[in-house]
């Protein structure tokens, strides 16, 4: 396995913006996913321009009123604001539709580094999510609700007058005993009689801290309806990559310096809070370093050779945990597994997988190995957990610590990052109350209209999707018959899940949850509890397709193609991309060209590899026949050929010169087709959906027709403003799943024949191409 920890952060919510708690780590992954899958094809090609009906791009007075609504006016500007008319739209539309987005949202240096429309989107969101947390209450003021739960979680995280007075206490008094006793603040302790098994468990679970290994849920691979318990790789540090424990570059060893400089300070810390003074107390702080370094860097040293093992989920690798217990004896697999999991039933029968195989084989020969002195070993297993939960706790206790914390990070580092002590309560309540906070998002900032009329788009969307299908000319029929059956499968998750409008279910989920508003650090192993009960749950369930990958609050559109759905969660039906006033022009190009391109995904050159159920395919092809691959083939050849001939910039490289970056179109051209594709069934269903509802009405003074509107809001979905140099780092080294803004917004259109009649854009303009190429 790379250096690479992310899957084995455990309850990790760390000051650092982008260290996310485990589950975050899972949908930031699903949400890449989501991002690739703004892949889409499209359909470049050539539609006849006979097929457009050209007298709807001309507006006439008799069907067209002037909309005096609130939303009506609120687009308008906002399309104004952005919109540059220096720019000619045939010359280069994005420039057009957001050449004055630089001007309107400057960056301040320092500060940003980058603005676009979904960042406004996501800091709505997080205004209003922080406005709720410290609210009053709007809703229901029942002692047991779940909204006065996650509010006094936060307001205890806030408390710093409690977090001072206490300091470590809660530390010393909840989790040194479930440690059974600690060698640095006991002189007696000395190892004999030291219960490891006991104090493991307690770790793993009840403390939530992954010190010798992660345990996962994960969906059984060969039968995806049940899921599994997985053993994957834990433990070492969270300042420190798996290669610096070793190494003996000057960088790694100042590094080793700092980091031990780290758990001495904190250890000293703990002992006084203790009132530990006896005149040894410091030579069992030194001890206490080196033991839990020792075993930090002898994980650290197999960790970084382990690898994953493809075949790992086969029935022929899975083994029971009394199995495991047998061959590893060091650890009670057992008694750790069906602890942690005590509401699911597992026994030593229960069967697991171990995805990194020898990391547990390993791990176990190092425990054993540790000393020959038993004694001298519980030491040295002692101080590596005791040291595990205090890094992990270590942002959770009053000052001093978090400015340990924060010291090794800007040793580490340079800059002082911080996110400060309010966006870390933040954080937490936003990890571990994440359905209670959609609901009450929901509640409060989220027009139920919204969801109910989005269907306007989707629909139309479909039904275009279908009607391409049906007349195109690249799939052969058995193929095209496959794919209109797999579009008719699919599912929509729009906005939140159906019970989050009742909060006697939600309430309920938090039922055996308690919250002290004047306890945090209980608060947080109260926590803990929940998150246990949670993946009891999960295993006892198995595969839950109802369940949202998801919180409501998001701001991401994906496709998720085991389930064979696409999701949009409350957070992105939000102006300026969508709300059921806004005027359709507008929407549709907005909202219902990402819908178009992610329902259309699922049927893509990516979608191809998950067959009708959601089971992921053996062949490259999935469910395309070969002659539909080779039609593809030969399509996506010409896309690759466009986008190869695309040079983006110039930017500015850190040292100031001057460079542009080329598109890798072979690698670009599936997803271009996708997105190509998805604004032409947004406008195909754009133009159905005006056939039947006519025109919105239009604020006074407008000067543009429906269909140019609805090219005009589609770009400025995408309009940003980035510092130069980040703007050149994430365009150069995301080169084969990413073009700039503008590529991806100009090269579309120019695709498209309907966005020049929109225009009238001639053969010399910029934005009309010598060939087009065809696909649909
Ligand atoms: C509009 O675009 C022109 C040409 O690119 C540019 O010089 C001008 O600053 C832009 N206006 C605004 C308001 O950004
Ligand atoms: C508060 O919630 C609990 C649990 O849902 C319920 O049993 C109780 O009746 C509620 N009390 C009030 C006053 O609504
Ligand atoms: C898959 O798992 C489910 C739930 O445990 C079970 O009912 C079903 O029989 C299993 N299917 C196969 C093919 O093993
Ligand atoms: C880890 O285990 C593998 C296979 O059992 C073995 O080849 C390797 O030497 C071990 N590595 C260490 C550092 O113990
Ligand atoms: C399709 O192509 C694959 C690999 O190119 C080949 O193995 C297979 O036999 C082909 N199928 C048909 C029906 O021609
Ligand atoms: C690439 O650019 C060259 C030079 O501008 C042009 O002649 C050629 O037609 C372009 N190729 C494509 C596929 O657009």
């Amino acid at each position: 396995m790379a250096d690479d920890k992310s899957d084995l952060v455990s309850r990790t919510v760390a000051f650092r913006q982008w260290r996310f708690s485990i589950r975050e780590v899972i949908l930031g992954v699903l949400a890449i996913l989501g991002v690739f899958c703004f892949i889409l094809f499209a359909g470049l090609y050539g539609k006849k321009s006979s097929d457009l009906d050209a007298t709807t791009s001309k507006l006439t007075a008799a069907t067209t009123q002037q909309c005096t609504g609130k939303s009506c006016f609120e687009t308008h500007a906002h399309l104004e604001e952005f919109l540059n008319n220096s720019n000619a739209p045939c010359d280069n539309f994005y420039q057009f539709a957001c050449g004055s987005f630089k001007s309107a949202r400057k960056l301040d240096p320092g500060r940003d580094v980058y603005k676009d429309v979904f960042q406004e989107l996501q800091q709505n969101n997080e205004a209003a999510l922080t406005d709720i947390l410290s609210g009053s209450l709007p809703r229901y003021l029942n002692q047991s609700s779940a909204e006065r739960k996650v509010k006094a979680f936060y307001s205890s995280c806030l408390d710093d007058f409690h977090k001072e007075q206490v300091k470590a206490t809660p530390l010393i008094q909840k989790v040194v005993p479930l440690l059974g006793g600690s060698f640095i603040l006991d002189q007696s302790w000395n190892g004999n009689g030291w219960n490891f098994q006991d104090a493991l468990s307690k770790t793993q679970t009840d403390l939530y801290v992954d010190a010798l290994y992660a345990t996962r849920t994960r969906v059984d691979q060969t039968n995806s309806s049940q899921n599994i318990i997985a053993i994957f790789p834990g433990g070492a540090g969270r300042y420190m990559r798996w290669s610096d424990y070793t190494s003996t570059s000057t960088r790694s060893v100042k590094l080793q310096g700092d980091y031990k400089k780290f758990m001495t300070t904190v250890a000293t810390l703990l002992a006084r809070d203790a009132h530990v003074s006896d005149s040894r107390v410091t030579d069992r702080i030194g001890t206490f370093v080196d033991d839990a370094y020792e075993v930090e860097s002898k994980i650290a040293t197999f960790a970084s050779n382990t690898r994953y093992s493809r075949d790992a989920f086969s029935h022929s690798q899975k083994v029971t945990l009394d199995q495991l217990k047998q061959s590893f004896p060091e650890i009670d697999w057992t008694m750790q597994l069906s602890y942690l999991f005590n509401e699911a039933g597992v026994t030593g029968s229960t069967k697991v997988v171990e995805p990194y195989p020898t990391y547990i084989s390993n791990l176990t020969a190092m425990i054993r190995n540790l000393d020959s002195d038993q004694a001298v070993k519980n030491r040295k297993l002692n101080n590596y957990l005791m040291w595990r939960v205090l890094e992990v706790y270590v942002q959770d206790l009053s000052w001093e610590y978090m400015h340990a914390n924060r010291q090794v990070y800007v040793d580490k580092y340079g800059p002082a990052n911080f996110l400060g002590t309010q966006k870390y309560c933040f954080m937490l309540a936003k990890h571990y109350f994440d359905i209670a906070l959609s609901s009450l998002y929901v509640y409060t900032n989220f027009e139920k209209k919204n969801k109910d009329k989005v269907t306007d788009i989707t629909d139309t969307v479909k039904t275009a999707i279908e009607e391409m299908l049906t007349s195109n000319t690249w799939m052969d029929q058995g193929t095209k018959d496959y794919a209109i059956a797999k579009m008719k499968g699919s599912s929509y998750k729009i906005g939140y899940p159906e019970f989050m409008e009742d909060e006697s279910k939600v309430d309920a989920m938090y039922a055996k949850l308690e919250i002290n508003p004047k306890d945090f650090f209980s608060n947080l192993i109260a926590c803990n509890q929940q998150h246990r009960r949670e993946w009891n749950r999960r295993l006892l369930l198995g595969e839950d397709r109802t369940e949202w990958i998801f919180n409501a609050w998001t701001t991401n559109m994906a496709v998720y193609w085991y389930w064979d759905e696409v999701i949009a969660p409350a957070g992105i039906l939000q102006f300026p991309m969508y709300t059921y006033d806004m005027p359709h022009y507008y929407t549709f190009g907005a909202i219902g060209s990402l819908f178009g391109q992610f329902i259309h995904h699922l049927i893509d050159d990516r979608g191809r590899r998950w067959d009708k159920g959601g089971v992921l395919m053996k062949a490259k092809n999935g469910w395309w026949s070969n002659q539909t691959t080779e039609n593809f083939d030969k399509a996506a050849q010409c896309v690759a050929n466009i986008y190869n001939n695309v040079t983006q910039g110039p930017y500015y490289s850190d040292n100031g010169n001057e460079v542009t970056v080329d598109v890798d179109g072979d690698k670009y051209a599936g997803k271009a087709m996708t997105i190509t594709t998805g604004i032409r069934l947004a406008y195909n269903a754009y133009k159905a959906w005006q056939k039947t509802h006519g025109t919105d009405p239009y604020p006074p003074g407008l000067k543009y027709t429906p269909e140019q509107l609805f090219f005009i809001a589609h770009a400025q979905v995408f309009c940003y403003n980035r510092d130069p140099v980040w703007d050149y780092i994430l365009t150069a080294f995301l080169r084969r799943s990413r073009v700039n803004e503008e590529t991806r917004v100009n090269i579309p259109l120019q695709e498209l024949p309907e966005f020049s009649q929109a225009f009238g854009c001639q053969a010399s303009d910029n934005m009309v191409p010598d060939n087009r190429c065809t696909y649909y």
